[in-house]
């Protein structure tokens, strides 16, 4: 067991998650004022001495993105000249993600640059959920522990017991984490061939896999304006499909977003709470707790002991 003193800290983008992981952990959320100078500036104070202590900072990069992404860099250096020990950044859901490469001319890196954002201010791990691409992890010169709510998604879809099930990746970037799926759920794979045309636009064209009579379930790491996955239910349906699941880990859900989910032909749509969600006007949504997954995880940092466990449990 760690000598040095668990202290859980939060910053404004998802504290009930922080509370719920501070339950599951059995400690108290450690108080600290993330507010606003009247120039919108952010300033923290953290109430207690946290010197020489293991320092876990919960904060999701989720909209508003760049408030969120400053808060958890200040509350880094905060902690830092607080002197505390070790600073582990958990970031339930790590935002800027999408930019991992160039490719094209005279565009930015951007989940590089928040790695070197987040280690310059002071982290010296990170503890993240289903990131939009693995590679991620090495953008970081500290280590990455990379959970995967597929435990949690996968015992909630097993409960169902759903027959004749095809897992239908809604494009060809999320056809392993869909062939992941199919795997635990004892179900076939699909995959649809997505175009992106905007930012919020995609077209579909055709399923390669069978879903014809099928029940469907759609998986993403995340949905944004909801544009590919609602096309992707629609696609479905007209291929033939008995009944449409949609299930992701980040639930970013911006712009017309809540209309496309609710208006979507779907049975369910299942998210976790890596970022809050307001279930409100959307009855088919499920919210999935991933509190005991990082409190274990947490815990397992704290006390040096291996996390792989969380990899392979079965669900
Ligand atoms: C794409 O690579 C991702 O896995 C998601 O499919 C995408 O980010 C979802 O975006 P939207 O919900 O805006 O279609």
């Amino acid at each position: 067991m760690s000598q040095r003193n668990l202290e859980l800290i939060a910053g404004n983008a998802c504290p009930a998650l922080a509370d719920d992981i501070a339950r599951e952990l059995n400690v108290t959320r450690t108080a600290a004022r993330v507010g606003r100078f009247p120039d919108g500036e952010i300033d923290v104070y953290i109430d207690s001495n946290i010197r020489g202590a293991d320092v876990f900072l919960v904060q999701s990069t989720c909209p508003p993105v760049n408030d969120n992404l400053m808060e958890l860099l200040i509350l880094i250096d905060a902690s830092r000249r607080a002197s505390a020990a070790r600073i582990t950044a958990v970031i339930p859901y790590f935002g800027y993600a999408r930019k991992d490469r160039k490719d094209e001319g005279r565009v930015p890196i951007t989940a590089k640059l928040v790695a070197n954002m987040l280690t310059k201010a002071g982290a010296d791990r990170v503890l993240t959920i289903d990131l939009h691409a693995a590679q991620i992890q090495g953008f970081f010169d500290v280590p990455v522990d990379h959970l995967y709510a597929a435990p949690v998604l996968v015992r909630h879809f097993l409960e169902q017991r759903i027959p004749d099930l095809t897992v239908v990746a809604p494009d060809v970037g999320s056809s392993k984490m869909a062939r992941g799926y199919a795997g635990r759920l004892g179900g076939e794979l699909a995959i649809v061939d997505k175009r992106r045309i905007s930012a919020d636009k995609v077209e579909i064209g055709a399923v390669i896999g069978e879903v014809k009579d099928r029940n469907v379930l759609l998986i993403d790491d995340m949905i944004s304006t909801a544009g590919s996955i609602t096309e992707a239910a629609r696609t479905c349906i007209a291929g033939g499909a008995l009944s449409v699941r949609i299930a992701a880990s980040h639930g970013v859900l911006c712009g017309p977003a809540r209309e496309r989910l609710r208006d979507a032909p779907v049975e369910e749509i299942v998210l976790t709470d890596t970022i809050p969600i307001d279930t409100t006007g959307l009855p088919k949504l499920a919210v999935l707790s991933t509190a005991s997954l990082l409190a274990e995880a947490v815990m397992r940092v704290h006390t040096e002991q291996s996390l792989s466990v969380l990899f392979n449990r079965a669900p």
